[in-house]
């Protein structure tokens, strides 16, 4: 069956060829502005260089949203934009008649997801999936994304449940330093990489205030704790206590001022994520009790065989 190339009847596979050439030439170097293209279907004929230079000159002209249907494409920014992600932004795309006819942004998928919810009479769930490389932002935009709905969703109108429903919202933003601390470490990739993945669960009662939520995590890589590779660390908890834990804590922790070891390498990379004071004010928010971070933190040198993760309810010991 023939089929037309942006209306050429392509006859043969080479005729096809070079109207797809002529049509990339006329494309890429023709009129159309490409930072202007917020959605890739309008991207044609599309060829992955079309489509990536049109992402690059998005890119360039500090535009780092793209609409590919019904599909959001992020780009990391690698820089702070702290424009793109303010409080009033985020109202106005909820409170936008129609947010899609705004700039492509991850706040209008969040938008149209909460819209989603409110507008059945059956509540009906909603998923957002955020997918792509290690150090493509997923846990940022995931972080976005739980920002701008502790933002927008509905306030309860009595002052005492607005309260309830505050704290609501902080401990499911608290949540995030906690995991990261647990659970990321620096790669050769990624500074602040997720060693594990995970399915965060907002719930919200049928006024659309949030009422809690779950967090769901998957294959943890537990096998860092020991073994790590060259010019990569451990999880970041480990580097948060060495380098912030107080006098008294280290005599209690059994962790003397300036030891080396040998399972915690590199540990002069100094990251912004090594800030012991912001997981365990994020772990008492949470209700994780100063006595009981204090069992968590405690680093125990021992003779006995070592067991790592073990999931028997006991404690679980780092030998360093
Ligand atoms: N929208 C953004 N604005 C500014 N900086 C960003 C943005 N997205 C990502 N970054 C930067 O890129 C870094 C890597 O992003 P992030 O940790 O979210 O990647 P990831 O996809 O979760 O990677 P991994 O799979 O390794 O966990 C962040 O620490 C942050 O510095
Ligand atoms: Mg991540």
């Amino acid at each position: 069956m023939s089929h037309c190339v942006n209306g050429h009847n392509p006859g043969s596979d080479g005729q096809a060829r070079e109207y797809l050439r002529e049509d990339l030439q006329e494309f890429l170097g023709g009129e159309v502005l490409l930072y202007k293209l917020d959605d890739l279907t309008r991207v044609n004929p599309v060829t992955l260089e079309t489509v990536l230079r049109c992402l690059q000159a998005r890119y360039m002209a500090d535009t780092f949203y793209t609409n590919a249907g019904c599909t959001l494409v992020a780009l990391n920014p690698f820089k702070p934009v702290p424009q793109l992600y303010s409080p009033e932004l985020m109202r106005e795309y909820h409170a936008a008649p129609q947010p899609q006819k705004l700039k492509p942004h991850v706040f209008t998928v969040g938008e149209q997801t909460y819209r989603n919810v409110k507008s059945l009479i059956e509540p009906v769930n909603q998923s957002i999936v955020v997918s792509g490389e290690s150090g493509a932002g997923k846990t940022w935009t995931s972080r976005c994304l739980m920002k701008f709905y502790a933002v927008v969703a509905a306030s309860p109108a009595s002052w005492e449940s607005h309260k309830i429903a505050e704290r609501i919202e902080q401990r499911i933003l608290n949540s995030n330093p906690v995991m990261e601390a647990f659970g990321n470490a620096c790669t050769l990739r990624n500074n602040n990489s997720s060693r594990f993945g995970k399915f965060i669960q907002l719930q919200l009662n049928r006024a659309q205030q949030m009422t809690g939520a779950a967090v769901q995590t998957y294959l943890l890589e537990k096998t860092r704790v020991a073994c790590q590779a060259s010019s990569e660390r451990n999880f970041h908890i480990f580097y948060q206590i060495c380098k912030g834990a107080s006098e008294d804590e280290r005599l209690q922790w059994h962790l003397p001022e300036g030891a080396a070891f040998s399972w915690l390498p590199n540990p002069e990379r100094s990251l912004e994520e090594d800030c012991f004071e912001v997981t365990r004010e994020a772990m008492l928010h949470l209700g994780i009790d100063t006595p009981t971070q204090n069992n968590i933190f405690k680093v125990r040198r021992k003779a006995t065989p070592l067991m790592f993760g073990r999931d028997d309810g006991g404690d679980t010991e780092y030998q360093t």
